[in-house]
């Protein structure tokens, strides 16, 4: 059914094709959700509706029913007490925009996608404000989105620039966000919005995702629950800094707004010009948080993420195993290893590089990405044809929006870094680490040519990590003029935009990895470009329960790189076996971060077997829906999720104790998304027992599993000295006809 659809109740006008017609009602409709507009001509743009799917003849009486009949794109000026989305100062001073629609049309989009736009403009001035709506066929996501277009005589202002706005009912509302910091990423915050202004911002400049996300969820029903109650889901695409607020007022509604952060970055827009805001990502679910999980992860992976619906490699990098003590011997002996062990492709992290100043630290070298022959005599040709023999991929670590102080290119081009005029510029990582301006189209050229010389000279080259392990330390562009410094955080992010689409048009079979310090970059700005993002540079296996559960709220399995590291752990000195990293890491887009040399034997043929056991589910894990079942946030002693294809024909469970005491009463975990009339055979993977859980091969009906699951025991029966206080099972689900 086509997603987008108008109709009229009172007046014979609609939207055919791409045509224009003066529009009353507005529907766009996904299977699942509607979202409903009055944009009269003539009058200002209202949201009715945004919620559950309506029929046409709710619609019709929707007004009656005491619809929300809101702006919904609210502009600063008339009324001002009111939080706005946009607020402007026009050529002539005037700090008021009143905007009534002038038009509202619909056009397919490339990929399949419909595109509503209701043009509106100021009723005084030749400013315009066009608000985007765009459905994909079979996708309960609605990305709006508004372009401004100034035709005033001179430059207008953009004080706030708004992606979009959202009207949610006043009551017992729980907003969902992710909140931590370096190494404990992805922390899950649970509240209830109370009057005032709730504000989730960030201010990296060049990261986003570290401390607060741009993604939230609010419960309309109370507390937020896994798999019930009615969630609205939004997600800010956009890697810069963002701004995320809801003013609960004294009127009948929490004021969602989400958009650029305008804060220091107040835009001249010059006659002419054009401005167009990053896409705002709503979805709604009755199915509670993993119901709008499920809807973020397939828009993401079908429109969103790069290469979305391509499996992913199981990889082993080289960071936590070696450090900077890369060389041709070490690397040869870990591709040689993780090939060994069944992976598919090598990652050589930092430390490659540099020919005058080598990097042996983290305090030189960033801009100098030529291979340092004395680690590497034969080059990355020798690596390669190391990596070909042994029958796997190679990737290679690169940061290329930074620069050291101590590098040829800072000595060539001190004038590329970000800095404050008549200051020292301030100096991150290493004490000399330094960001490097990519407003300035000149860095934009030499950041593709980094990845393109690469990649033209080494094709063979699999898998890109791009790092960015600086902030913005210093508000000054040297490229931008005086009279607009304030451009300079949305310029960064344009001028990464405009080289990441070259290098995608250029090179659009490579992996690469988003990294930021760790999880700085999880944001769905930044994913069209992008495969994956590692989610923490801490691989605490324990900690990451925490961590990769938050993040699966608003990214899916496939884009969360999780990896098997060494024990005892180098971020926590937590000592877990190998078998739970493992299962934990079999949970995300797995890998390896050790020195494989390090490992035992046994510890090696549980890794053996775990990447034996992930190819068997990597369909499941990475394409499939999640469920989550019991969150480790509950204070249960365990944390359970899986996933299941959309087909309802396999699954894979995952179980994790994530405390131990004696005498121990943990919840029986009853599963989720099964088909209840299907009939499963349950299979336990990475199976360290030695003797097979109860219901190994057994085939449990969908219904059964749903309401009665199965019971897990608390430890395993294996030999003495291999019984640690963790315990975690993953169970493969298959049907039987
Ligand atoms: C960052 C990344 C790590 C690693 C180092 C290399 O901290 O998050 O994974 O690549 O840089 O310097």
């Amino acid at each position: 059914m086509n997603p987008l659809k108008l109709i009229i109740p009172f007046a014979a006008l609609y939207i055919i094709g791409g045509a224009t017609v003066a529009a009353e009602i507005v529907n766009i409709s996904t299977p699942r959700t509607s979202l409903v507009l009055d944009a009269e001509k003539g009058g200002a743009l209202k949201i009715l509706h945004y919620g559950d799917r309506l029929t046409d003849a709710d619609i019709a009486t929707l007004k009656d029913a005491g619809a929300i009949n809101r702006d919904a794109y609210p502009v600063y000026g008339i009324f001002p007490q009111s939080e706005a989305a946009l607020s402007v100062t026009h050529a002539d001073g005037n700090m008021t925009t009143d905007v009534e629609v002038v038009d509202v049309t619909s056009a397919p989009g490339a990929d399949g996608s419909t595109v509503t736009t209701v043009a509106m403009r100021d009723k005084v001035y030749p400013f315009n404000v066009n608000v985007n709506y765009r459905t994909y066929p079979g996708e309960d996501v609605i990305e709006t989105w508004v372009d401004l277009s100034n035709n005033e005589k001179g430059t207008v202002k953009l004080n706030r620039f708004m992606s979009g706005y959202l009207p949610v009912r006043y009551g017992d509302v729980w907003l969902s966000q992710l909140y931590g910091s370096w190494a404990n990423e992805g922390k899950v915050d649970e509240a209830p919005l109370t009057h005032g202004v709730k504000m989730i911002k960030n201010k990296d400049g060049v990261r986003n995702s570290h401390t607060s996300h741009a993604e939230v969820m609010l419960s309309l029903d109370g507390k937020a629950q896994e798999n019930a109650g009615r969630v609205i889901g939004a997600a800010l695409c956009y890697p810069g800094n963002y701004k995320v607020m809801i003013d609960t007022d004294d009127s009948d509604y929490h004021h969602f707004f989400a958009g650029i952060n305008e804060e220091n970055s107040t835009y001249n827009l010059k006659k002419g010009e054009s401005f167009k805001t990053p896409e705002l990502a709503l979805t709604y679910s009755d199915e509670g948080l993993s119901g709008v999980s499920r809807n973020f992860h397939r828009w993401g992976r079908n429109y969103r993420l790069h290469a979305g619906n391509k499996e992913r490699k199981i990889l082993l990098n080289s960071w936590e195993g070696v450090y900077f003590a890369i060389n041709e011997d070490v690397m040869a002996g870990m591709m040689e290893d993780i090939a060994s062990m069944g992976g598919e492709l090598f990652v050589m992290d930092d430390g490659w590089f540099g020919d005058k100043y080598p990097r042996d630290v983290d305090n030189s070298s960033l801009g100098d990405w030529v291979v340092d022959t004395r680690k590497l005599p034969n080059g990355i040709d020798g690596l390669l044809a190391t990596a070909k023999k042994n029958g796997v991929k190679f990737g290679i670590w690169i940061e290329p929006e930074m620069t050291n102080s101590v590098s040829e290119l800072y000595e060539k081009h001190p004038e590329y870094i970000i800095k404050a005029p008549n200051r020292e510029a301030t100096m991150g990582r290493g004490g000399t680490q330094l960001v490097l301006d990519m407003a300035n189209p000149k860095v934009q050229d030499i950041v593709f040519t980094i990845v393109d010389t690469l990649m033209t000279k080494y094709p063979e080259i699999d898998y890109i990590k791009w790092d960015a392990n600086a902030p913005i330390m210093d508000h000054g562009s040297q490229y931008l003029t005086a009279d607009n410094q304030s451009h300079l955080y949305i310029d960064y992010h344009r001028g990464l935009e405009k080289t990441l689409d070259r290098i995608r048009a250029a090179h659009p079979d490579v992996t690469i990895q988003a990294c930021a310090s760790g999880g700085g970059r999880a944001n769905w700005g930044i994913l069209p470009w992008f495969d994956e993002f590692w989610v923490s540079d801490n691989n605490d296996a324990l900690q990451r329960v925490y961590m990769q559960w938050g993040t699966s709220y608003f990214f899916p399995a496939i884009a969360m790189a999780s990896h098997i590291s060494a024990s005892p752990n180098h971020q926590t000195f937590r000592r877990i076996p190998v078998k739970f990293r493992a299962d934990v890491a079999m949970s995300g887009r797995l890998g390896l971060e050790m020195q494989p040399k390090d490992m035992n034997e046994e510890d090696k043929a549980v890794c053996r077997q775990a990447i034996a056991d992930y190819k068997k589910i990597r369909p499941v894990v990475q394409f499939g829906d999640i469920y989550r079942l019991v969150s480790p946030y509950d204070g249960k002693g365990i944390a359970s999720l899986m996933y299941v294809t959309p087909e309802k024909d396999e699954a894979v469970f995952y179980w994790w104790k994530i405390e131990t005491f004696m005498n121990q009463q943990l919840p029986r975990v009853t599963m989720a998304g099964l088909d209840p009339d299907k009939m499963y055979k349950v299979t336990e993977l990475n199976r360290i027992d030695n003797e097979p859980l109860p219901y190994e091969g057994k085939t449990f009906s969908g219904r059964y599993l749903m309401s009665n699951g199965l019971e897990m025991p608390l430890t395993y029966k294996v030999d003495y000295h291999k019984n640690t206080d963790f315990a975690s099972r993953v169970l493969r689900l298959q049907e039987v006809k």
